[in-house]
């Protein structure tokens, strides 16, 4: 596993919500869910809107810009027109904070 750095508290986190961070110049969504957290990419790879500004419906976020899907805990898209999928990344909670192996830029 690639080095984990912070991204968060885990105060900035509501179950079933979305929260847009930005780290090493990249923006990433946090995800907490059913006290699992993920970490996917906030851009949407059809193109480029920013899927915090969309919906959140158990794992699947639906883009606000032409409703594509994914699946926050694969990142595999679920309906088109996205075709790539959502790079994830592994998460570590630890003494309140949240940790991932994001790469930024
Ligand atoms: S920009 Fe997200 S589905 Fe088109």
């Amino acid at each position: 596993m690639a080095e984990l750095v912070p991204i968060c508290r885990v105060d900035d986190l509501t179950d079933g919500g979305m929260h847009k961070v930005e780290v090493l110049g990249c923006e990433y969504l946090v995800i907490q869910r059913d006290e699992a957290t993920f970490v996917v990419d906030a851009a949407c790879t059809n193109d480029w809107a920013d899927l915090s500004t969309g919906s959140l419906d158990g794992s699947i976020v639906t883009c606000p810009k032409c409703g594509g899907q994914f699946d926050i805990t694969s990142g595999d898209v679920v309906r088109e027109p996205p075709t790539f999928p959502l790079d994830t990344y592994n998460v570590e909670v630890k003494e309140g904070g949240v940790f991932s192996d994001v790469t930024g830029y």
